[in-house]
């Protein structure tokens, strides 16, 4: 499998951002027996990360803009490329010692992404993907799940919680999903989750209230590996929305029909 230039700075960043993640993650398991618990130690550990990637990334193409969740967004002078960065998906995972999280870094060329690398350094799996050139975990060629039944299906989510909206209409969604399907996962992160539906481990997978860095890398996962991904009414144009669902062709149609159901009457 032959990387460009451009991906291979993209995969450099995340496994060192992903180095310095499994040291802190170490410490993290250490911690969860104090009485203070890890929090500001795992808050720091998301922000080392991001500065790791940040400065590999900008040292490699000092022009592209750079939007990160943990600090200010960088204009950058070429108006038609940024980098988007979720430097740690799935910190409250990370924070309970559970080991599924990962370095998330996608590539925009004008409205498009163009390029994206999810690293899950507790399984070492770094997931790839460019426009045209197919997505991999590690060396293995990736696609999505052959599933044409939501009856077969496994399809993930993510759960609102404490100070996230909506939790009404999630349960109402959770409602009409979980009586359709073969089973329903919450893994805790969503680019983990989107790896996984490229990997054709979840058929599906649907998630509202999000961030750009939350799904950037897994748009171009999912659809060089022949998934598709939308906002959740379908629209192609969904990268500043925040709400995504994805799937293979028939899992990705079932699921918008099925969450968008209304609310049954009383
Ligand atoms: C969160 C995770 C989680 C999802 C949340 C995200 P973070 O990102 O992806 O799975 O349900 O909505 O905010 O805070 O761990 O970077
Ligand atoms: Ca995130
Ligand atoms: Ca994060």
């Amino acid at each position: 499998m032959a990387r460009s230039a451009l991906l291979n700075v993209m995969v450099q960043a995340a496994m060192k951002a992903g180095k310095s993640l499994t040291r802190d993650f170490g410490e993290v398991q250490n911690l969860q027996v104090s009485l203070k618990g890890p929090g500001d130690y795992v808050s720091q550990a998301d922000r080392k990360a991001e500065k790791i990637v940040r400065e590999e990334l900008l040292k490699a193409r000092p022009t592209y803009g750079f939007l990160g969740e943990e600090s200010e967004e960088i204009k950058g002078t070429d108006g038609s490329h940024r980098w988007i960065v979720d430097p740690l998906d799935g910190t409250t995972n990370f924070l309970h010692g559970i080991p599924v999280f990962g370095v998330s870094i996608a590539l925009q060329r004008g409205s498009e992404i163009v390029a994206g690398v999810v690293y899950n350094p507790a399984s070492d799996e770094l997931y790839t993907a460019e426009k045209g050139g197919g997505a991999f975990v590690n060396d293995r060629r990736l696609r999505v799940s052959a599933r044409k039944n939501l009856s077969d299906s496994v399809i993930g989510c993510g759960v609102p919680h404490l100070g996230r909206p909506q939790h009404g209409k999630f349960l109402v969604q959770l409602r009409h999903v979980m009586g359709e399907v073969a089973g329903i996962r919450r893994m805790g992160s969503v680019a983990i989750d989107l790896a996984y539906v490229a990997a054709g481990r979840l058929d599906g997978f649907w998630e509202e209230y999000l961030h750009p860095w939350d799904y950037a890398a897994g748009i171009i996962l999912i659809r060089e590996a022949g998934g598709f991904i939308s906002g959740m009414k379908g629209e192609a144009d969904f990268l500043e929305g925040g709400d995504i669902c994805a799937g293979n062709e028939h899992i990705h149609k079932a699921l918008l029909d099925v969450a968008n159901r209304p609310v049954p009457k009383a």
